[in-house]
Formats: structure tokens, sequence, C-alpha cells
């Protein structure tokens, strides 16, 4: 183990706890604690049970992304999901913000993004916005003021009155980043949410999640099946093995706070050492010592060697790619 923030449990499997980059204070809770985490789904006729996720521990420190990477079935979304209350552990304890999930959801304490933008074509973009704002109560005046606030948050201005199938993917995908932030949640859970748009949107979106989060300060769980984007966006990126589910190494990316991030990053040396470093962790070679280097990989490498069917850089240096 080179790293402080991965620790090997009894199990074998990585425990990842929250590291640099972060804003914790003595007194304050982790954003999201998860604790020897299992999901068995249940058998279903002749189909056999299935272990999406087996011993899973995260810690993700206030203010601190953390993204998900690994292959497709790793148990990714099941575990953004039972962060987020919508489904609960077949064992294992997890808490956000020191409650158990389903206090922090009825609190609204996160706000959540999926890869489908979701919004509801019969609604203006501004009544989208609001929608959660009117499921609590808010008064009518404070909801415009909020709703004003997010559209220029997120660059939409001019959108408010527009129904949603007048934007563009990538504007819709910002409705619902600005509907996730209505309620200023502490806690961010993305699942693939620019995963449909082309690459020059993505990377704009990026830079806007990265200033969203630098203005707002939100933790954010972010899963991505792109090495560029995770290392691009997060403090520490947690590679997971083919099912079942488990973390087999931590990556600290230590490229700054996300308010000093910004497109030259794409370009900068260390940016290329993260994204090599992220990617020996998945096909599960050793990863050499360095500010991107992490834990070694205990559990599931020859696993992870095998599922790894995620996204490369394109069109750019190679840096560790090459060797
Ligand atoms: N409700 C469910 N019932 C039964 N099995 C499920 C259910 N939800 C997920 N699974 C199984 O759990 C495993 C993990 O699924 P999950 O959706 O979490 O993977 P993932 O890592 O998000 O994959 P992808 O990258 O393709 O989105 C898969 O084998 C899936 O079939
Ligand atoms: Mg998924």
């Amino acid at each position: 183990m080179t790293d402080q923030n991965a620790t090997a449990t009894d199990g074998g499997s990585v425990a990842a706890s929250a590291g640099a980059g972060a804003t914790r204070t003595a007194t304050a809770p982790d954003a999201v604690t998860v604790s020897g985490v299992s999901r068995v789904f249940g058998s279903r006729g002749r189909e056999a049970s299935v272990t999406a996720l087996d011993d899973v521990s995260l810690d993700v420190a206030p203010g601190e992304f953390v993204s998900l990477i690994g292959p497709s079935g790793c148990g990714k979304s099941t575990l953004l999901r039972l962060i987020a209350d919508l489904d609960q552990p077949s064992s294992g304890q997890i808490s956000v913000f020191g409650k158990p999930a389903r206090r922090a959801r009825i609190d609204q304490d996160y706000g959540i993004a999926f890869q489908q933008a979701g919004l509801l074509p019969w609604r203006t973009v501004a009544a989208n916005i609001e929608l959660p704002l009117e499921l609590h109560r808010v008064g009518a005046a404070e909801r415009r003021t909020r709703v004003g606030d997010l559209l220029s948050l997120v660059g939409l201005d001019d959108f408010g009155s527009k129904y949603p199938d007048q934007l563009s993917g990538g504007m819709q995908q910002r409705v619902a980043i600005a509907r996730a932030l209505a309620e200023s949640p502490r806690l961010l859970l993305m699942d693939e949410p620019f995963g449909a748009l082309d690459e020059m949107t993505r990377e704009r979106m990026q830079n806007e999640l990265l200033r969203i989060c630098a203005e707002t300060d939100a933790a954010v769980v972010f899963v991505t099946h792109s090495i560029p984007e995770a290392v691009f966006l997060s403090h520490r990126v947690v590679v997971m093995s083919p099912r079942p589910g488990r973390i087999v190494d931590v990556i600290p990316v230590g490229l700054g706070s996300t308010a000093d991030r910004g497109e030259a990053l794409r370009e900068d040396a260390g940016f290329f050492d993260a994204v090599g470093a992220v990617r020996e962790a998945l096909h599960g070679h050793p990863v050499s010592a360095g500010p991107a280097t992490s834990a070694t990989s205990t559990g599931s490498a020859g696993e992870a060697r095998e599922g790894a069917n995620l996204c490369e850089p394109s069109g750019r240096p190679a840096g560790r790619e090459s060797r």
C-alpha cells in the first residue's frame, strides 16, 4: 500500500477513505460513508442470484469529487442507487452526512443526475428546474429567484420558457443538473450524466460541472466509463472489478482543487500520468510511485483485465499509454 487513502480490508478488497482535495473539518461528518456493503439480487425463477457488490467500503469527504470507474455490470449504478436510498444493501451500512441514507433522502441532502436528462416534456425548462422546490412547497417568489439563479449557473438564462424538445442534448443535461442543484444539495450523485453527449459538448459540460462544484462546494460521486473524464474531474478515482463489484484500487489525482482545474489541464503531463495510472489499475498492472499512484490492487486484478471495456482518450498525446 502506498496510499494512505486506501486500506486493504480482511476480505482483500480496497476500502477507499476520503482523501486530499476535500474540505474536511474535524467535526463535519463525511458526505458519504459506505461500510462493508454487499448487494445480492435474489434469484428469479430459474435465474441464479447475482452478487452485484461485494464488501464495498468508501468514504467521500465534504466537497470531494470521487469518480467510480469499472467495466459494465460491475455495480457502479447499484452503488449509486444504494447511496441515494433507491435500493437497500443486502449487508453493510451507508450513511450520508452522518445520517442513514433514508433520512438523507427525506432531507433532500443530495441531488441526482443520470445519463438521460429525464425532463418532463410538458413542462418548460424553468418548470422542470423548479419541480423539486414545488414538491417541497417552497413559495412561488423564492422559486422564481432560485430558478433564475440556476439558469444562470448552467448558462441557460434565455431558455427558461422553452420546452425540453427545443433544446440540444447538452442543454437538456444542463437543465437536469440545474434541477439536481435546485435545493442546494451538499452532495451530487451522477450516473454517466454526459454519456450520451458528443465529445466537444462533453468536455464543455465537464468544465461547467467543475465550475458549479467550485461555486457550490458540493461533494460528488460520479460514475463514468471514460478514464480521462474521471481524471479531469476527480480528486480520487475509485476503480472497480467486474462482478461481483469490489473496489480494487483508489487513484488519488493530484491535480489541484476543483476551482483550479481548467481546459489547460487536459494537456498537462500530470493529467496523462493520472490517466495512465487509472488505466493500469483497470488492467491489473502495478502502478509505479508518483503523485498519481495509489494502493496496489489486491483482489480481482485478473477480472479487471478481463472486463475492462472502458473508453480511452482519443486524439491526445499518449502519456503513459505508450509504455
Ligand atoms: N434490479 C436488479 N435485479 C437484478 N439484477 C440487477 C438489478 N440491478 C442490477 N442488477 C445486476 O447487478 C449487476 C450490476 O449492475 P449495475 O447496473 O450496477 O452495473 P454498472 O456497473 O452500472 O454497469 P454499466 O456500466 O453497464 O451501467 C449487473 O449484473 C446487473 O445485471
Ligand atoms: Mg450503470
